[in-house]
């Protein structure tokens, strides 16, 4: 359609045609439901008022969903088709690993293919817009949804959630393989108060804008047309009635002028957030704030017309987000082709090929971090190998957010062992009592793997916990095997950080598979045995005990600082019962390989304002394996007007490196990459003394100074 066709539109529609389009219900008003993301509600609808809405969420499957489009073709007096969304996070049927396991890839290219290949399952499928990426910056495990973000660094979530953007668009929103994306969850949702989900996030300005802003920003940048409002509230409001929020910074500000939908049930939740009186103040609140679609509650449905009528909204508003979501399924091609790219066939053709098979396979290779190794990783294929615990044999590991994950595809560990190595001796007791037997077999072993963390019901939405420890049965599970056998290689599961010392100190390797997706046990497998050489990288810092939450290693030096330090000092900024810094920092993770980075070489050590420096390193691989290098540039900023974090992340290398080999890597670094919110809150640099750092983990003191003049 023209522009002036979708005006023309809007203006034959009545007032309560264009509420209804505003309007996102379940699969439940329809008959039969797939999936339900949130509490369950019964509105009130009126006869046949569930095929005037505009938009559906949590359904699937190309015969079910071209039905469903058949009926709001025919039901809709203008024969407007709907937009079918839900939340394919890290894949449709085929799922890959889990964002949190995404963002340790380090990898923005191939974040970039995994969203390619779940937007192909999804629209084939018959979906047209997914709720991902979640850009919510995190830096506090207790928070269950750590598992759907990229972790800590505002720099590492840009890349990461404009690479998914791009994956799910391809080359263009009405293509038959795209769906559109949906940044959630505007703003600053990863920074609940205390880890609790749904609570408050206490953020200076400053903070949202120089850190939390940035991903929702990035994918503004590379055309995301739907963002998502989130529960919390951010200055005491809720963000989903925060009008200076949605109105002045997300759109005026970041440039946003796509649709806005709240969170599921959020309007409505603002009642319980005591900011609104009732659902009537809260409608009228969310579209004051420019929100366009009320998922999952009545608010608008049961009040926008009413409001409008006795004149206390304008209609202007609700022809402005009606004509949002117009231009939305004009963009996506559904006033030609209302089925998109929902095709049987397709399905059959692509769901779980081999392509997809194979991506995921390398996803898990590539995320997986090595934290320990004392060398007993690689494994040898002859060694005789006992494997415990039940996550060795479990197949809801694809994370709680797989909502269409057919569970009974999942290769488990034990099933991954069996098919790479069906020659080699290992046995498996896939339970966490150690009994006789069990513990026999350890005993005789020359290396017992434990399987040991979360399973997937423990991370995701509203699994929120006061200490992340693992479950004290994997800890008498791991002690009653250490009892018998020293050899111990922890091979943990789950989608947060989570304590990891007594494993630390007492096994012989960690390795953390994160929730590795359908296939992925497969690559898991192939790096125990050397088949394929980690290169994860940590995208948030480990800490020693839950007490050090929330933490990044970007955090303040603060007036009194201390940096590791063995012991405590006293009216300094420090535990007494604890270190400052994480067991694992940000960055970190090891390979079978050894990496030596020489000195950052820097083509000048000023920079000019609208100038180009470059750093170089020459990095070596000292081993006789050849590995995936991850080289990380951080810079710090020795004094600006406001203070500055001890160090940013601001580019990744990632690059194989031969056994032997010497290889120099490059960065350019602009003034672009030094700003800030300056004590004006003008986002800029300053000038003043940089130090550049080069190296394998945000803790690396392989370091050069410039200045900025
Ligand atoms: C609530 C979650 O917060 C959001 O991320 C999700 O997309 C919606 N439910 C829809 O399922």
């Amino acid at each position: 359609m023209t522009e002036l066709e979708l005006n023309n539109l809007l203006s034959d529609m009545t007032l309560e045609e264009k509420i209804d389009q505003l309007i996102q219900l379940h699969g439940g008003f329809y008959g039969d439901v797939e999936q339900i993301t949130g509490p369950g509600y019964d509105f009130n609808l009126k006869p046949d008022q569930q095929w005037h809405i505009g938009s559906i969420l949590g359904e699937l499957g190309a015969e079910h969903l071209k039905t469903l489009q058949d009926g709001f073709m025919q039901k809709q007096p203008h024969h407007i088709p709907a937009i079918f969304m839900a939340d394919v996070i890290h894949g449709c049927r085929t799922i890959f690993p889990v964002p949190i396991a995404q963002g340790a890839s380090f990898d923005p290219t191939l974040v970039y293919d995994m969203a390619r290949a779940s937007a192909k399952e999804s629209a084939a499928m018959g979906l047209h817009a997914t709720f991902s990426p979640m850009a919510d910056l995190c830096r506090d495990s207790r928070w269950g949804r750590c598992m759907e973000s990229t972790g800590e660094d505002p720099w590492l979530n840009s890349r990461m959630s404009e690479a998914m953007v791009k994956g799910y668009q391809g080359d263009g929103l009405d293509k038959s393989d795209t769906v559109a994306a949906c940044v959630k969850h505007f703003a600053g949702y990863g920074a609940a108060t205390a880890g609790r989900d749904y609570s408050g996030a206490e953020l200076c300005e400053r903070t949202l804008f120089d850190d939390y802003l940035l991903a929702y920003e990035a994918c503004i940048k590379v055309g995301v047309p739907l963002v998502m409002t989130a529960f919390n509230t951010i200055d005491r409001i809720p963000c989903t009635t925060n009008r200076r929020l949605m109105r002045d910074i997300l759109r005026e500000k970041l440039g946003f002028d796509g649709v806005l939908i709240s969170d599921y049930g959020a309007i409505g939740e603002t009642v319980a957030h005591t900011s609104s009186a009732d659902k009537c103040e809260a409608a009228k609140k969310a579209m004051v704030a420019g929100v366009d679609i009320d998922m999952m509650s009545d608010c608008y449905m049961a009040n926008l017309e009413e409001l409008v009528r006795s004149d206390e909204l304008d209609e202007s508003l609700i022809d402005e987000a009606c004509l949002r979501v117009l231009k939305l399924k004009n963009d996506l091609g559904l006033f030609e082709n209302p089925y998109k790219g929902a095709s049987p066939e397709k399905e059959r053709e692509i769901l779980y090929c081999d392509e997809h098979k194979n991506l995921c396979i390398r996803a898990a290779r590539q995320s997986c971090v090595l934290l320990e190794n004392n060398g007993i990783l690689p494994l040898s294929q002859d060694k005789k190998i006992v494997v415990v615990g039940s996550l060795a044999d479990r197949r809801d590991i694809t994370g709680s957010w797989a909502i269409f994950a057919e569970k009974d595809k999942t290769v488990t560990f034990a099933d991954a062992l069996k098919e790479r190595f069906p020659d080699a001796d290992i046995s498996v007791y896939p339970y966490d009592e150690p009994d006789d037997e069990m513990l026999g077999a350890c005993k005789n072993a020359d290396c017992v793997i434990a399987c040991l963390g979360e399973d997937e019901s423990r991370t995701g939405e509203s699994k929120s916990v006061v200490s992340i420890d693992v479950s004290s049965q994997h800890y008498q599970l791991f002690d009653a095997v250490n009892t018998v056998n020293d050899n111990i290689v922890c091979l943990f599961y789950g989608a947060r950080p989570v304590t990891l010392g007594h494993f630390a100190a007492l096994g012989s390797a960690i390795l953390f598979a994160w929730y590795p997706g359908t296939y992925g046990n497969l690559g898991v497998a192939d790096i125990l045995f050397g088949r394929a050489n980690p290169c994860g990288k940590l995208p948030m810092s480990f800490p020693h005990r839950t007490g050090q939450l929330p933490m990044s290693y970007s955090a303040f030096t603060t007036g009194r600082p201390v940096k590791n330090s063995d012991h405590y000092i006293p009216f300094a900024s420090n535990y007494m019962d604890c270190p400052n810094e994480p067991l694992y920092p940000f960055g970190y993770g090891l390979s079978y390989s050894k990496f030596e980075y020489g000195k950052p070489i820097l083509s000048s050590d000023t920079l000019a304002f609208d100038g180009k420096i470059t750093a170089t390193v020459t990095l070596t691989n000292t081993s006789d394996c050849d590995g995936m290098a991850v080289t990380q540039l951080y810079i710090k900023d020795v004094k600006g007007s406001v203070v500055r974090p001890d160090r940013e992340l601001k580019g990744i290398d990632k690059q194989l490196i031969k056994a032997g080999e010497s290889r120099d890597i490059s960065f350019d670094i602009t003034s672009d990459m030094l700003r800030f919110y300056d004590v004006d809150m003008n986002y800029t640099a300053e000038k003043g003394e940089f130090v550049v750092y080069i190296g394998d983990s945000s803790k690396t003191e392989n370091s050069a100074e410039f200045k900025l003049a």
